[in-house]
């Protein structure tokens, strides 16, 4: 079970990205980083937070705490901005938090070198659950100590958007070649030795056991939460012996930057949530109003 905290101020809006996040406190004293059940694509984004996030702590990459956070929506009554108010007042309940990386800086990779086994993981790992918003101009990786941290995982397993075709859908390549760490010569194939094993049944049972059950209720097609949450491990399951395999684009004849036409069909997601999140952000200082 995630820890269950409740929040008490909303500090501010981190304005980095698409779905609005939130800064907020809660009765811990913990500051966190809220993500808005009333936002965008709703739960889903947050369940799937919740999946890969967890999923990537249990294979020794470095995500920020989850938590779920209370949402009582007279926090929003004072806020000034409608936007913001209407985000609170839509998302009464449960909510996802996740541990404010204080003074972390979004990741530059000309800042920051990465070396070619750390990128493998990543990389390996966005294509199991392909991601499709970990790009050079959009990283969604924070460093934090010296230390690379891994956010923003609601655009990942495009399969739950629509479980009939699940199965095809997650059979899909991976095209890596617009991904942030496509240049910092992925070790893909080292990392798939390492983690593929890892990703087992049993661990997928505890990572699900993590989302919520109000996030999974009155799914189409499902009777119960465990039954979704075993359609959320079951494609996880079948890509992870042979992802590495369907990785395109982070071979040296490819420059993502330059987009030489790899366009292969597992990017087809971007239009589940991700589209418009790109900015040109780079290495800016986090928990402030970009006012953007
Ligand atoms: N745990 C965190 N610690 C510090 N800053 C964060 C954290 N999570 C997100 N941020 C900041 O907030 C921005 C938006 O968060 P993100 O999860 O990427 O949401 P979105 O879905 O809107 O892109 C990030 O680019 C980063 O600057
Ligand atoms: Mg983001």
């Amino acid at each position: 079970m995630l820890k269950e905290v409740t929040a008490t101020r909303y500090v501010t809006p981190l304005r980095e990205g698409g779905s609005l996040p939130g800064l907020v406190e809660a009765d811990d004293l913990g500051l966190y980083v809220m993500k808005f059940t009333g936002a965008g694509q709703g739960r889903k984004t947050l369940v799937a937070e919740v999946v890969c996030g967890e999923l990537a702590r249990r294979l020794g990459l470095r995500v920020p705490r989850l938590v779920t956070l209370g949402l009582d929506p007279v926090l929003g009554l004072g806020e000034p901005e409608q936007q913001v108010q209407d985000l609170l007042r839509a998302s009464a309940g449960t909510n996802l938090g996740m541990d404010f990386l204080s003074g972390a800086l979004g990741f530059d990779p000309l800042a920051f070198p990465v070396d070619s086994a750390e990128a493998g993981r990543i990389v390996w790992f966005d294509a199991l659950i392909n991601n499709v918003d970990r790009s050079w101009r959009n990283p969604n990786l924070l460093v934090h100590r010296g230390e690379l941290w891994l956010i923003d995982h609601g655009a990942t397993m495009i399969w739950h958007h629509n479980w009939p075709g699940a199965a095809a859908s997650a059979a899909r390549p991976y095209d890596a070649s617009d991904h942030a760490l496509a240049r910092c010569a992925p070790d893909v194939a080292g990392a798939a030795a390492a983690l593929a094993p890892l990703v087992t049944e049993e661990l997928l049972a505890e990572v699900t056991a993590e989302i919520p059950d109000v996030w999974l209720a009155d799914e189409p097609g499902f009777e119960t939460p465990d039954d979704l949450r075993r359609a959320y491990a079951r494609p996880l399951l079948d890509r992870a012996p042979l992802v590495h395999e369907r990785v395109t684009g982070i071979g040296t004849e490819t420059s993502g930057r330059e987009g030489t036409g790899t366009e292969a069909s597992g990017r087809e997601g971007t239009g589940t949530g991700a589209s418009g999140r790109e900015g040109t952000r780079t290495h800016t200082r986090t928990g402030t109003q970009e006012g953007k």
